[in-house]
Order: C-alpha cells, then sequence, then structure tokens
C-alpha cells in the first residue's frame, strides 16, 4: 500500500501580513516547481495551516495566483454548529473557505488551552463529516518519556482522539514529542521508528485493513539538514513542521528532502 508523503507547515500565531504574503507565494511558487519537475504525479502533497484570516485572503485573492500545489489547512476547529458560539469557527465554515485540512490535538491547544482527549474526539469527528481531512496529533511530554509511558500515552491519545470518527473518513496522525516541538531537539532516528510502529499496531488494532491506508507524519523541529534522516525512517509518512516553514527556502528544503525519500 502506497501512502502519500505530506509534507506540511504549521505557521501557528504567525507572521505578519506583509511578511506572510510573500511567505505563501514563495513556497507556492517552489511547491509548483518542484513538483511540475517530478514529472506531475508525485506521491508528494504540501499542506500549509497559516492562521484562519488567511483563509479570507486567499478567496479575495484567489485570480492572482496558483493555489494549485499547496492545500490549505486550519490550525484548530471548533465542533460546534452554526449558532451562538461567540469566538467559534466550526469546521463546515473554514471547508467553505477554502480548508481542505485541519490539525486537532497539537500539544499546544492541549497545554496552553487545555483541550483534552474527548475533546479531540470531537473535533476529529466534526471536521471529517464536514469534508475537512484531520491530522490528529498526539505525543508524550519528556516526564512522560522519562517515566516510561510513551506507549500508553500516545495508544490513549489515538484510540480517543479516533473513537467518533466512522471508517470512511480520510485523515493522518502526527506523532509530535512534545519535548521535541519548537526546542530544536529531535527524536533519535530509533525513538521515532519505534513510536510509529507502535502507533501503526495500535490503528490496525482499533481500525483493521483502513490502518495501513493512514499516513502518519513526524513533527518536532524538522529541519532541512535532518529532513532526510527522518524522512527517510520506516513508517514515517511525512513531516509536520513548525518554525522552519517560516522561511521558504528551510520549508522548500524539506520538501526537497521528501521528494527525495519518496
Ligand atoms: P517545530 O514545531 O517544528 O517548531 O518544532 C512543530 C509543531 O509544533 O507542529
Amino acid at each position: 500500500m502506497t501512502r502519500p508523503i505530506i509534507i506540511a507547515g504549521n505557521w501557528k500565531h504567525n507572521p505578519q501580513r506583509i511578511p506572510g504574503e510573500s511567505l505563501f507565494r514563495e513556497i507556492s511558487e517552489g511547491t509548483i516547481s518542484r513538483l511540475s519537475a517530478d514529472g506531475g504525479d508525485s506521491p508528494v502533497r504540501v499542506v500549509l495551516f497559516p492562521p484562519l484570516p488567511w483563509l479570507g485572503w486567499f478567496v479575495s485573492n484567489a485570480s492572482q495566483f496558483d493555489r494549485s500545489a499547496v492545500e490549505i489547512g486550519v490550525q484548530e476547529v471548533s465542533d460546534r454548529p452554526l449558532g451562538a458560539f461567540t469566538g467559534e469557527v466550526g469546521a463546515q465554515l473554514a471547508q467553505q473557505f477554502g480548508a481542505e485540512w485541519a490539525l486537532v490535538g497539537h500539544s499546544e491547544r492541549r497545554s496552553i488551552f487545555g483541550e483534552t482527549d474527548p475533546q479531540a474526539a470531537s473535533r476529529v469527528k466534526a471536521a471529517a463529516t464536514a469534508g475537512l481531512r484531520p491530522i490528529l496529533c498526539i505525543g508524550e511530554t519528556l516526564e512522560q518519556r522519562e517515566a516510561g509511558e510513551t506507549f500508553e500515552v500516545v495508544s490513549r491519545q489515538l484510540e480517543t482522539g479516533l473513537s467518533k470518527l466512522d471508517e470512511e473518513f480520510e485523515y493522518a496522525l502526527a506523532y509530535e514529542p512534545v519535548w521535541a516541538i519548537g526546542t530544536g531537539r529531535t527524536a533519535t532516528t530509533q525513538q521515532v521508528e519505534e513510536v510509529h510502529r507502535h502507533l501503526r499496531e495500535v490503528l490496525r488494532r482499533a481500525r483493521g485493513a483502513s490502518a495501513d491506508e493512514v499516513p502518519i507524519l513526524y513533527g518536532g523541529s524538522v529541519k532541512p539538514d535532518n529532513a532526510q534522516a527522518l524522512l527517510g525512517i520506516d513508517g514515517v509518512d511525512g513531516a509536520l513542521v513548525g518554525g522552519a516553514s517560516l522561511l521558504s527556502a528551510s520549508f522548500l528544503g524539506i520538501l526537497d528532502a521528501g521528494i527525495a525519500t519518496a
């Protein structure tokens, strides 16, 4: 079974508008030239997760640039329907403004905003039923790793996070050890490989044969100089990139590594 390689950039709460416009254009043009040079039928997909106002910008500037090579996602999605929910942005609205993907359960949402596994489950379901592809983010903290709880923590996050999702929907997972996010510290090849293998087994137990179609990305301080090693690990189907997605040269360097290992 061939899974796509997904190179995803999570801009988080960055950058400001003017540099963001240039960043988007540079990433978009760099992606088009690379994927078309690859014969136009590359297994590599590029997804960007900018802050929400960018969805409106894409809609109002749609005629000015080619967005065909870069898919867009939202960093968070509400599980509420339309209604009196001040401040919320639901999956359906995000989808109508051009989003195709949604991150769910990112560790910053969990640790700073108190999101729980049951909330992640509702958001995964809301995203998928509105036609978005959720990427459920899971990963252990340093204390949990040092206490030997890594497998237990990621299994629980995976099983609960997917518990409301019906079989037919497309989704992905991102393994992001919390201690590697934004710290410059990456997990070793062995650590990544064993957690990805474990996640695939848990996924097979929970969801049967369809588990093999689900891409599992790695995230946590992915940079151009470690991307080839990380993306070359058996069972790693792409990267979720934070800091290095804010510079076009470094994000495109990671994309080059993805193309080289595909
Ligand atoms: P980082 O972030 O690449 O800056 O470590 C990854 C993420 O939070 O998804």
